[in-house]
């Protein structure tokens, strides 16, 4: 039963009411910090023009340099920032549907639609298949600027800083190489062409990518087996969160329009129609055409290096005492070296460290902790071993004048995947047939022979031996 009382307040009910009103008024007068701080949404953004940008409100960071400011009158267009087949960066990129849009009134300046995405099914040889991953209207639109506003209408929701959009199945992300040394190096290629002045030390002016889209991989699809590709994002970009296809589909069936400040949109299947992945079958070879510092890769490799708890320039100069690593397949069970080679290599190096005191590590890479590969990799001067994803982690090599890659193939086999990558790195690789070897420009063509997977490798151990002493400048002393 409820009590009426119609009585008047009590003392002990007024002195709350008191509290409370004091309370309020007192709250009303503070400046919340949130007022205070930059607007970073549409919201009060919207009905600013264009142009109309005043001397305070010049924008102070990177980030806000790019931002567009939205008015309320015309949609902006999109800008190609940069582009090569398969990486493009986009400012003003807009999503509607799960559909992209490109909002341009000359859309003749516009690249090929299927230079910059796919249908992103899945990548298998042949004209059928080339045929299937050709971008339609569903994937990607280009629309001017009344259609965008009759689309759109006035406020599409703004998605601020730098967004990469992955466009690629699930097929060649769930590994090693193809992430750290592909989809993720190509990724870095591409943004840091932005800036061509990062110096040795990696420092870059560039804002760190806020987000990952994973369009058409879900979250258990874009890490590999031995959980090498999360440690390397989480600690390039500690802050940058992840969305994956389910969110791509939340995003798409809310039918309602989004426009991202500044995009890099990568897509495997549109790379493979660029001239320079026809001749090395590398992805990322691409994003090379774009400008770039020689210390590119410095960035994301001395942010891993730390992350694992070594000093991001460590193995940097010529000075220090070499380290020899010989990753070994011989435990793995396939593209294996012939037994009696591997234990002449192995007796090989362990001579080159008795008599010139360089450190010789033959480890498998299976059988460390991740933070020991990085570490080990990043000290590494001269990384050599059986063409395989062990050798993914020369990515961690610091690149100087003696930092080297040997590859050892069945006689007759060659694939780039490595020699293109070290070359990438402006490191040098040999490639080792036996007791044959040979480097770039002198590349062979690609090529699997029988064999090539087989667990009889030859290699002769002396003359990667003397190739050491070659890659230290001290083949002359090895004639003694
Ligand atoms: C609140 O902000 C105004 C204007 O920014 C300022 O003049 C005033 O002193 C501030 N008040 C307090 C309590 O900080
Ligand atoms: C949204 O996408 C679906 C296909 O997923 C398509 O059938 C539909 O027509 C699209 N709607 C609009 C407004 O484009
Ligand atoms: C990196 O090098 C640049 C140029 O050499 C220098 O200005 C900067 O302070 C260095 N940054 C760090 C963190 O050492």
């Amino acid at each position: 039963m409820i009590k009426h009382s119609a009585s008047a307040p009590t003392r002990r009910e007024f002195v709350l009411l008191a509290f409370l009103f004091i309370s309020l008024l007192w709250i009303s007068r503070a400046n919340f910090s949130v007022r205070e701080s930059r607007p970073s949404s549409l919201l009060e953004e919207e009905f600013i023009e264009e142009h109309d940008v005043s001397q305070d409100d010049v924008p102070s960071t990177e980030a806000e340099r790019w931002r567009t400011r939205v008015s309320s009158k015309r949609i902006p267009t999109t800008r190609i920032v940069s582009h090569v087949p398969g990486w493009t960066i986009f400012d003003n990129l807009y999503l509607l549907n799960g559909t992209v849009f490109i909002v341009s009134d000359e859309p003749k300046q516009v690249p090929d639609r299927k230079t910059i995405i796919s249908t992103a099914v899945k990548i298998d040889n042949g004209d059928v298949a080339v045929a299937s991953r050709l971008p339609t209207d569903r994937e990607l639109r280009v629309i001017s600027t009344d259609d965008a506003r009759e689309l759109f209408g006035t406020s599409p929701a703004l998605i601020d800083g730098a967004t990469w959009i992955v466009n690629d199945p699930p097929q060649f992300i769930t590994h090693y190489y193809h992430w750290s040394a592909e989809l993720f190096f190509g990724f870095w290629r591409t943004y840091s062409s932005l800036d061509p002045f990062i110096p040795a030390n990696g420092s870059s002016s560039l804002p760190a990518p806020r987000r990952v889209w994973f369009a058409h991989a879900d979250a258990d699809h874009w890490r590999d087996y031995a959980l090498m590709n999360q440690w390397v994002l989480r600690s390039a970009f500690p802050s940058l969160s992840a969305e994956y296809s389910a969110d791509w589909q939340d995003r798409a069936e809310m039918g309602r329009p989004v426009m991202l400040d500044r995009v890099i949109f990568s897509d495997r299947a549109a790379a493979m129609n660029g001239a320079e992945f026809l001749r090395t079958g590398r992805i990322a070879s691409e994003a090379f055409d774009l400008p770039g510092s020689v210390h590119w890769w410095n960035t994301i490799r001395s942010e891993v290096i730390k992350f694992s708890g070594l000093d991001g320039q460590i193995g940097a100069g010529t000075t220090h005492n070499p380290v020899i690593t010989y990753i070994s397949r011989q435990e793995w069970g396939r593209r294996m070296l012939i037994p009696e080679d591997h234990e002449k290599l192995v007796g090989e190096l362990y001579n080159l460290r008795d008599k010139y005191g360089y450190e010789v590590n033959v480890v498998s890479m299976d059988k460390l902790s991740r933070v020991e590969q990085f570490q080990l990799a990043a000290r590494t001067t001269i990384m050599m071993g059986v063409h395989g994803n062990g050798l993914t982690s020369l990515v961690w090599m610091k690149p100087s004048p003696r930092a080297t890659v040997i590859e050892f193939f069945y006689p007759g086999g060659f694939a780039h995947d490595y020699e293109y990558t070290t070359r990438a790195l402006g490191m040098v690789h040999y490639g080792v047939w036996g007791d044959k070897t040979f480097t770039h420009p002198d590349t062979p063509p690609a090529a699997y022979p029988e064999g090539f997977q087989g667990n009889s490798i030859p290699v002769n151990g002396e003359v990667v031996a003397r190739l050491c002493l070659e890659r230290f400048g001290l083949s002359n002393t090895a004639d003694d």
